[in-house]
């Protein structure tokens, strides 16, 4: 329906200009490559993904406790020194000795010559340079300048006497924490502490729009319990039985195909450590397929041992097939108790707790979503051509930016004045829907415009309404239009926007 694949994003990305979903920051100057801005539609968009994402993982998680938290952009030196990020936290680059541009050498490599190279040290990547000949792709030039390009924004604070960085990642807050989030909540094992925001990283070559970032938004989970105990998880009963698809280590180094299996069963087999994780997994495919990403778009790839920290118990990636390819869009990590013991060591500060008499450490499970590929994931999902003579956006109800365009069906002071009065009602009513106003061309125009907004629903005000308080509603996805009853508008959107969640 839309087209040939790269035809989608450019597509998705011009829509997106046009429309007020995202745009290169300092545009006007030519912006700098790796920031996005979002704009009036994607703001809105992006609040309602979060709000949705709340909803979900924190406000509705009966199964333990989940404490949201908003901690500072910016770190301490000796915080992420601990967590490794200052020794550790880097991408091999390489630059072009006759057009100067600066490559990520992994990623020139996997491309060029279709080998996966995860992990090699810069001199091994430099060898291989050397052994098959890779040039710039700019320009055919030479390569030099081998090197690892640390990945943190080194910020000095106050008189330049402090050094800081801005966060690599949201979690670092929450381990930081972790002791007086626990006393303070009175939180007993297993708790989980969940935060959204921002996060900096100084990538070599960030490209395809908001996919990678240079400063994007996370929405984070780090699941606290104890490994040495053998829990039942409330809702895993009924989460558990959801279908995941794991591309499995060995099905990735013969090139073969996603399992499809229980989220129990993974956990009963060996294939996923523990239960916490498994339950994640299983909420992620439920979450995502309520907003519009099918179950064959979705796998769970196993990331190799070379590709998976040392203290890791396991990662799995959450990747979405996109119209260039599989990309993850939630990474989940059992992260053991790799955080809280090197935070204990280095600060001197003993973060263990009491789990039912006993003093541990508890181990972690993480599972970390980024927000704009998520974002770019549903647009991409959404967009639609050929059905009408206009794009369509048919966006999940949860999320659109606006959930109702209210239309009076001429621009005559009679249907305005009518059509603005329900319109300051809805907007300032109970449910404080946010819908927008239109009077300007005419109502196919209006119709068109909405549609390729991602408005849910039409309300349009005609003569008919002056008589009996009655307005047509049309549905963005198929176009039917029903009379309703102005007194029961606002209800039918709200509970409109709820439409398609059970899954
Ligand atoms: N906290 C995991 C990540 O940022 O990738």
């Amino acid at each position: 329906m839309s087209g040939l694949p790269e035809q989608l994003a450019e597509n998705v990305v011009q829509l997106a200009l046009r429309r007020g979903f995202f745009n290169p920051t300092a545009e006007i100057y030519r912006g700098s490559a790796g920031f996005y801005d979002l704009g009036p539609l994607g703001a809105l968009m992006k609040a309602n993904l979060v709000n949705y994402w709340l909803e979900t993982f924190v406000r509705q998680e009966t199964s333990f406790d989940v404490y949201l938290i908003d901690g500072s952009l910016i770190l301490p030196f000796e915080a992420l020194k601990a967590s490794g990020h200052v020794d550790k936290f880097s991408d091999p680059k390489a630059e072009c000795s006759r057009c100067g541009r600066v490559h990520r050498l992994d990623q020139l490599i996997e491309e060029g010559l279709g080998v996966k190279v995860e992990g090699k040290s810069i001199e091994e990547l430099q060898e291989i340079v050397r052994i098959n000949d890779v040039r710039c792709p700019n320009c055919g030039g030479e390569l030099t300048g081998f090197k690892e390009h640390h990945l943190m924004f080194k910020l000095a604070v106050g008189g330049g006497e402090e050094t800081a960085f801005l966060r690599p990642e949201t979690a670092q807050n929450i381990f930081l924490n972790f002791k007086r989030i626990a006393y303070a909540m009175r939180a007993k094992l297993p708790f989980a502490v969940a935060q959204v925001g921002r996060s900096f990283r100084n990538e070599i070559s960030p490209r395809q729009s908001i996919i990678r970032l240079r400063e994007f938004s996370q929405m984070e989970i780090e699941l606290f319990f104890s490994p040495n105990r053998d829990y039942s998880i409330r809702d895993f009963d009924d989460v558990g039985d959801t279908i995941i698809k794991i591309l499995t280590r060995e099905e990735q180094r013969h090139g073969g195909e996603a399992i499809e299996i229980r989220a129990k069963d993974a956990v009963e087999e060996g294939i996923v450590p523990n239960r916490f994780l498994a339950y994640y997994l299983a909420k992620e495919v439920r979450f995502f397929q309520s907003l519009g990403i099918p179950p064959e778009n979705m796998r769970f790839r196993h990331l190799l041992p070379e590709e998976t920290p040392h203290y890791s118990g396991g990662n799995f990636d959450l990747e979405v097939k996109f119209s260039f390819g599989w990309k993850e869009i939630v990474g989940n990590a059992y992260r053991r108790d790799y955080d809280l013991t090197v935070h204990s060591k280095h600060s001197g500060e003993d973060l263990s707790i009491d789990d039912n008499g006993v003093k541990i450490l508890p181990h972690v499970v993480e599972p970390s979503f980024g927000v704009e590929r998520i974002l770019y994931a549903i647009l991409e999902h959404s967009y639609l051509e050929g059905m009408r003579d206009w794009p369509v956006l048919k966006l999940p109800r949860i999320v659109s930016p606006m959930k109702a365009a209210v239309l009076p069906l001429l621009d005559r002071e009679n249907l305005t004045s009518k059509a603005w009065e329900i319109y300051t009602a809805l907007r300032k009513g109970r449910r404080q829907l946010y819908v927008l106003f239109d009077n300007r061309g005419s109502i196919g125009r209006r119709y068109a415009r909405a549609d390729e907004a991602g408005v849910n629903l039409c309300i349009t005000i005609d003569y008919q309404t002056l008589q009996d308080n009655t307005v047509t509603v049309r549905d963005r996805d198929t176009a039917e239009q029903v009379r309703a009853r102005v007194e029961d508008l606002e209800e039918l959107i709200f509970n409109d926007m709820y439409r398609g969640l059970e899954v």
